[in-house]
């Protein structure tokens, strides 16, 4: 293990069935005011709403709604937002939902007494929360999983005008405080959601391991995560209320995506460059995003990671070796992990998710070009993967 890094994680995670109560610990450390975050309704039908509102206020908190919070939210949204909680003097953001909303919240954690537009401050320009910019502690209950938002800094927003869906990953003083994550609450998801949080949970990882070549702790532990969400994912297809399962997902996409399996990596994370532009163009759901653009990606530069990928083949896929070349037995992990998503009913292409070939050039230019995977693409490049996956 060749890198140097520093490793800290400060959210406190509660997990399991009922865990919700757990609210009754962190809740009396912050001040009266709550704003609470949600969606676009899921948890009025599936009744986590009312037992939210019920401990909110067995504390004696004072509620300030903040719902709506769409699926890949905009800044126009985190103007809102911001707004609400300091107009509120809000004491703590309570995100109930999924990555969205806990993304979303993150965002407003930052930007309500931020001196400057954060949109530009944050994501156009990529700095850094001001030392004397108030930031306001962030709580999750999860209700969706994937995105690993539960447990790091990132906060992925989408400007439709400007036509960028961009992610900027703040540092451990903007992690949630704390996270609720009982697995019973991912049941009502639908399919298509449950799948693409699958596969948002899979590539996370991918894009962690596809990179570097020094023996690295980070690798071994992301191919037991990877066996992980192949195994849980064919159950909990069978059957959506298998609780194991889903827990196993759960726990999963949370050491996906908590900053562990990218210590002493570079890292590559172009597939979720190029999926965030074409999210940007369609709005389409961010797993699906990522599904439509990863064979025709990896398959791209599998020649220039070659061993990682028959490594991928062997330890992740039980692809047989003998005989073969490393070129067959690396198309072959390709070849498997292709199955595998069809299996799971993701969507295999960009055309689908409503993107056209017209569209292509903005897209590759909307693309950020990150240099750390094993090809340093271009925008030509970029461009040939967009159309194979059409
Ligand atoms: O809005 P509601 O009505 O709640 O419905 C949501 C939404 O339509 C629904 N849903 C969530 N929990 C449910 C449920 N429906 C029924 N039952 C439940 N229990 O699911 C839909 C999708 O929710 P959303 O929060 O948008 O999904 P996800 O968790 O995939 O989050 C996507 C956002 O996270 C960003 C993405 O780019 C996207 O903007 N990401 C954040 C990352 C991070 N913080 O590190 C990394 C990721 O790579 C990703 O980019
Ligand atoms: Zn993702």
């Amino acid at each position: 293990m060749l890198g140097n890094f520093t490793f800290c994680n400060p959210t406190r995670l509660y997990f399991g069935e009922g865990s919700l109560k757990r609210l009754n610990e962190e809740l009396p450390k912050y001040g009266e005011t709550v704003q609470l975050v949600y969606g676009g309704g899921s948890i009025r039908k599936n009744g986590i709403y009312d037992q939210v509102i019920k401990l909110l206020r067995d504390n004696g908190k004072r509620i300030v709604e903040d719902g709506g919070v769409m699926p890949n939210p905009t800044v126009e949204k985190v103007y809102e937002g911001s707004r609400i909680a300091r107009e509120n003097n809000v004491a703590l953001i309570l995100a109930v939902g999924g990555g969205s909303c806990c993304d979303y919240a993150k965002a407003v954690s930052v930007s309500a007494w931020c001196q400057e537009d954060p949109w530009q401050k944050y994501y156009l320009n990529f700095q850094d929360v001001d030392a004397d910019t108030k930031i306001i502690p962030v709580g999750c209950v999860l209700t969706m999983v994937g995105t690993g938002s539960e447990m790091n800094g990132g906060a992925v927003i989408t400007n439709h005008e400007q036509k960028l869906k961009i992610g900027h990953v703040f540092g451990d003083n903007v992690f949630p405080k704390f996270s609720i994550l009982d697995p019973t609450f991912t049941y009502t998801l639908p399919k298509y959601q449950m799948v693409s949080g699958i596969y948002d949970i899979f590539n996370h990882i991918c894009e962690q391991y596809f990179s570097g070549e020094d023996d690295n702790t980070s690798d071994y532990i992301s191919e037991g995560l990877m066996r992980s969400v192949i195994h849980s994912s064919r159950i909990a297809i069978q059957n959506p209320r298998d609780y194991e399962a889903r827990s196993n997902l759960m726990w999963t996409a949370t050491w996906a995506l908590n900053t562990l399996v990218a210590q002493g990596k570079t890292t590559d994370w172009m597939v979720h460059m190029i999926g965030q532009a074409v999210g940007a163009y369609t709005d389409a759901t961010h797993g699906m995003t990522l599904a439509a653009v990863s064979m025709a990606y990896y398959r791209h530069i599998c020649p220039y990671g070659l061993e990682k990928f028959a490594r991928f083949a062997k330890n992740v896929w039980n692809v047989q070796t003998n005989g073969k070349t490393t070129e067959q037995i690396a198309a072959e992990g390709l070849d498997c992990m292709e199955s595998w998503m069809k299996e799971l009913g993701l969507v295999m292409n960009i055309t689908d998710l409503g993107a056209t070939k017209d569209m292509i050039p903005g897209i590759a230019d909307s693309t950020i070009m990150l240099t750390d995977g094993y090809k340093a693409l271009t925008k030509d490049e970029v461009v040939e993967i967009l159309r194979e996956s059409l």
